[in-house]
């Protein structure tokens, strides 16, 4: 099964029919048959909620139908019990249980109140420590940590040796089903405590030192180049690749606010990344 070949385009035109159906796709065999497999696509990496694309303009594409899919499956999903018995019990839509692995999968998952939705990837050596959350349509690409108490939010698209420590909140999206993701790039560290809500993308080596939270609204200050970088009407907020931000703060110009001497927290980027920096993220390679 992991091997075969999906047929993208007819799996396409029917996660959109059974979506268009509404509330007629529940109780639908044919509907449910189409969602199984699309999950099963996202899970072994054949299919992304959003993509590396050269012709885009943030270098990333949305596959809109795919979260269409994944909202079918919340909507046809009834609610169930999952590993029912005993003292604790789990209830979520029948559509969308806990991932379970096995040793040929590649992936360490720290025992200790962790989960893997259905419907995300997780790619081979990966490494969970508990308690951590990978949310459905997620894509959590090679030699990835995540860390205790970290998030990796619905359709967040996780590169290639990310460290996403400790308590590190990677923000999801399903909805509206054109949102852009959260998307950190590969080789990226995102320190901890760090938020990144709202489509931000992290361009590759990037580091996020810690408490560090980037939002649509969050301007960063570029004190290398002298640029302030924001989000627009189209674009995300673009963290570029190697810069170094950290939380910092600025003074209200104008108002009460600089009457009060009140000052907003806003990211900085002091340098990009150098050899100190290296330094200072080298991963464990031990404890891998
Ligand atoms: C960002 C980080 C990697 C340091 O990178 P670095 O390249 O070694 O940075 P430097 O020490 O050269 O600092 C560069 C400048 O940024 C400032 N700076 C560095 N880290 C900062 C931070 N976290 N907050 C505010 N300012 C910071 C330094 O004071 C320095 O400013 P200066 O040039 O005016 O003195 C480190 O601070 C960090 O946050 N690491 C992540 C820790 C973490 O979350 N670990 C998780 C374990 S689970």
């Amino acid at each position: 099964m992991g091997s075969a070949l999906i047929d993208v385009e007819d799996l396409k035109a029917r996660i959109e029919r059974h979506f268009a159906a509404g509330a007629d796709a529940v109780g639908d065999d044919a509907a449910m048959d189409a969602f199984v497999e699309l999950r099963h696509a996202l899970e072994t990496g054949k299919l992304r909620s959003a993509e590396p694309d050269g012709d885009a303009p943030t270098g990333w594409r949305v596959n809109a139908w795919v979260k269409r899919g994944i909202l079918l499956g919340f909507r046809i999903g009834k609610l169930t019990e999952m590993n029912g018995g005993g003292a604790l019990s789990f209830l979520d839509k029948v559509t969308y249980p806990a991932r379970s692995f096995t040793p040929e999968d590649g992936v360490r998952i720290v025992p200790g109140g962790s989960s893997v939705r259905s419907g995300a990837f997780v790619a081979r050596g990966v490494v969970m420590m508990p308690p951590a959350y990978i949310n459905v349509g997620a894509y959590v690409d090679e030699g990835t940590m995540v860390d205790s108490h970290a998030l990796v939010g619905s359709c967040a698209q996780i590169g290639r040796r990310v460290h996403l420590s400790a308590g590190a909140q990677i923000g999801g999206v399903l909805e509206p089903v054109n949102a852009s993701p959260v998307i950190i790039e590969d080789d990226v560290l995102v320190g901890g405590n760090t938020g990144v809500y709202e489509g931000t993308i992290v361009r590759r080596g990037a580091v996020l030192a810690a408490g560090t939270i980037l939002t649509r609204g969050t301007p960063v200050y570029d004190v290398v180049h002298r640029a302030i970088l924001k989000a627009t009407a189209e674009t995300p907020l673009i963290i570029p690749e190697g810069a170094v931000v950290v939380p910092g703060s600025r003074a209200v110009p104008a108002g009460y606010g600089r009457q009060m001497n009140l000052s907003v927290y806003t990211p900085v980027i002091v340098k990009y990344r150098d050899e100190k920096t290296d330094l200072s993220t080298t991963l464990e390679e031990l404890l891998r």
